[in-house]
């Protein structure tokens, strides 16, 4: 799989902001800081493609983002969409009720999602929060819909500890956004998912 373009198209802060529905959609879910934005430039092989930072809350907008692929002399296209994370934002407990009903709406009510790509960080693998995130995610998952969880910062960890999470979580990906280690993998898993 190539990636023969990759540009942004749109920031909403809530639905009625949102790009048109068609476009088979992939969805960037996880904790604020796991690398959501990062993956997004991994995987286009595009550097400030999406806004990332090593302060966490960075995110903070519905972002989306045109990608056009090329396999076997086929061209597709999917948007990727950078998701605000879950976690520190530092604002007000009103705008943060806010944004989570936004991002709720969005989540459960966006026909064109094909695929909900839940990252977690590697270093922090069995977290209380992203449990509760794949339970959510797997009770409001329609038919027509995947769930990819991608363990992120691969780079960080001791072979040790990739053991650990391999055999914990079997079909897991692990990529580094860094490295780029298993980001072709990830692309190609994503692929699938959508037009596999
Ligand atoms: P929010 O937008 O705040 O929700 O965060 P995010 O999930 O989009 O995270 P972001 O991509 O902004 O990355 C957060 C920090 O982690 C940045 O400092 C990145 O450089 C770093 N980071 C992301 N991916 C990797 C990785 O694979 N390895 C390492 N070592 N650092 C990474
Ligand atoms: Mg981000």
């Amino acid at each position: 799989i190539k990636v023969k373009d990759a540009f942004f198209v749109k920031s909403a802060s809530k639905m009625e902001e949102t790009t048109p529905e068609g476009m088979s959609e992939v969805a960037f879910i996880g904790r604020s800081n796991v690398g959501k934005s990062s993956i997004i430039n991994a995987l286009t092989n595009k550097k400030g493609l999406a806004k990332s930072s090593s302060t966490p809350g960075k995110t903070r907008l519905i972002n989306f983002f045109q990608i056009v692929l090329a396999k076997d002399e086929k061209t597709y296209h999917m948007q990727l969409v950078d998701l605000p994370g879950f976690g520190y934002a530092r604002v007000s407990h009103s705008l943060k009720e806010e944004w989570q009903k936004n991002l709720t709406t969005y989540i459960q009510k966006r026909v064109s999602i094909r695929t909900f790509v839940h990252l977690i960080d590697s270093r922090h693998p069995f977290l209380e929060i992203d449990q509760a995130v794949h339970t959510y995610l797997q009770e409001i998952v329609r038919a027509d819909q995947h769930i990819l969880r991608i363990f992120t910062k691969l780079d960080k960890l001791k072979q040790s500890e990739i053991s650990v999470i391999k055999k914990n979580y079997p079909c897991a990906l692990l990529v580094s956004s860094s490295s780029k280690k298993g980001i072709d993998k990830a692309l190609e898993a994503i692929f699938e998912t959508l037009f596999g």
